[in-house]
């Protein structure tokens, strides 16, 4: 129950402001399970419903403006409702929304993407980080014969059975921190389909090489965030990316990096770039497609080589490619993801965490901020946050209280902040006074939860 964690007079501000909210929800939830159309999206004692988005800000069905950090948990790299991609989905909308036949854009955007991940050759498109991620499994278990999996706890890689385990374990639950136990996300999983699936901890380089030898000759890939960032956002310690690429290498084991979250925000070519590290297979998500439902996975000709018609792995999808998704991308990442505004977004990026670092010692609180580029969390925790088990011991009380005192004074962060595992993001759309405000009110939602 939230009202054990957040106090009375902050839950009774934000009733007051969200009456309308209030009523649209309880109508929805007659007819949607939690009244929101995704499982994060809810969240007691109800969600705000919000009515429209433009730039870094939106505004909710009762009339509150809000400072957007949450956007849409990072599709919205560009701000809402970007004049050029509003403009060119218009004028593509004119010439038909699907065609299910290929045409002239889907390989344009694709160059695109292969500007940015230099070490990939080929990218087939998909329409959500999910179908992403499902599809980059089953090419690598189709180019190297093997059918066990590793992923890493804490991480989530969309909402297909194979990897919706060790999410967010309970620790109860969850075994030995150098060797976690798998622990299936919700009920309706067969343990049939993820008796593939391993667990390692993030940044143990010691752990992963003792699994990677117990299992030898049977792993396919290792799935990973190279920056987890649904565990809030844990960095890589000092040469781990690396280490875990020599490691996969000399096992003979794919490295497949989801870059869902990391892709074009960290820098132009994601994590890949920004570490110098590359994959064997890379899945991108959310930033790529303008605001709109795209995703990608792109990888070397010879792992491609396994995909119909030129191998026999399947991938397909009525929408995949489908024209407007690919041309709100493509005009984001030619027309709006400039080398400009990618530099103006990490600036700003930088100054709001090192704004929110200030703010929390300013007001005596003992948390750790963690940033990269333009997206940053905080964790009300003295313990250095380096994987989900250290991730796990912030404070739920003061995160909650955090979040809704933010919501209250005008600035919305992913619901819960860290609750999801979240981190903000500052869009293309933010600008200098849009940090500014944000800060002014995160020092006083810290006071106000003192
Ligand atoms: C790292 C990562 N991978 C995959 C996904 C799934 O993407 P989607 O929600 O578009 O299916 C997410 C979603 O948050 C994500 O954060």
């Amino acid at each position: 129950m939230i009202e054990e964690f957040v106090r009375e007079k902050i839950l009774n501000t934000y009733a007051k402001r969200t009456t309308k909210s209030k009523e649209l929800w309880e109508a929805a939830r007659k007819v949607i399970p939690g009244g929101a159309g995704s499982g994060f999206r809810y969240y007691e004692p109800y969600p705000i419903f919000l009515k429209r988005g433009s730039g870094s800000r939106v505004w909710d069905v009762d009339g509150n403006e809000y400072l957007d950090y949450c956007m849409s948990f990072g599709a919205l790299i560009a701000g809402h409702a970007h004049p050029k991609i509003v403009e060119a989905v218009k004028e593509q909308l004119e010439k038909g929304s699907m065609y299910g036949i290929p045409h002239e854009k889907t390989a344009e955007y694709v160059k695109e993407l292969l500007r940015r991940f230099t070490a990939m050759d080929m990218f087939r498109l998909t329409n959500s980080g999910t179908e992403g991620t499902m599809h980059a499994l089953r090419l690598a278990r189709a180019h190297t014969g093997k059918d066990k999996i590793v992923k890493i706890e804490g991480c989530y890689h969309g909402a297909h059975d194979y990897l919706l385990v060790s999410v967010f374990p309970p620790l109860s639950k969850a075994g030995p921190r150098w060797a976690p136990t798998l622990y299936v996300h919700g009920e309706g999983i067969p343990l049939l389909t993820v008796k593939n699936t391993l667990v390692a901890p993030y940044n143990d380089v010691e752990a992963m090489e003792t699994l990677f030898r117990k299992h030898e000759g049977e792993i396919a890939a290792l799935i990973m965030e190279p920056v987890p960032m649904n565990m809030g956002l844990v960095l890589p310690k000092q040469g781990y990316l690396k280490d875990i690429r020599k490691l996969t290498e000399e096992y003979n084991i794919l490295l497949i990096f989801d870059e869902v979250k990391t892709g074009i925000r960290i820098a132009p070519g994601g994590a890949c770039e920004y570490y110098g590290v590359d994959p064997d297979i890379v899945v991108l998500g959310k930033a790529i497609a303008g605001g709109f439902s795209a995703g990608a996975f792109g990888g070397k000709e010879d792992i491609f080589s396994n995909i119909y018609p030129l191998g026999h792995a399947v991938h397909a999808g009525t929408y995949n490619a489908n024209p407007v998704a690919v041309t709100a991308g493509l005009t984001c990442l030619k027309h709006v993801m400039t080398t400009h505004a990618q530099s103006q977004m990490n600036d700003l990026g930088e100054d709001l965490a090192s704004g929110v670092k200030a703010a929390v010692e300013d007001t005596g609180f003992e948390a750790q901020v963690p940033h990269i580029g333009p997206s940053g969390t905080v964790y009300f925790t003295d313990v250095e946050v380096v994987d989900y088990r250290t991730a796990s011991t912030y404070d739920k009380k003061k995160n909650w209280e955090f979040w809704f005192s933010l919501l209250n004074h005008g600035v919305l962060t992913p619901p819960g902040l860290l609750e999801g595992g979240e981190q903000w993001l500052v869009s293309a759309a933010h600008q200098k006074e849009t940090i500014e405000k944000a800060l002014v009110i995160t020092e006083s939602a810290l006071r106000e939860i003192k």
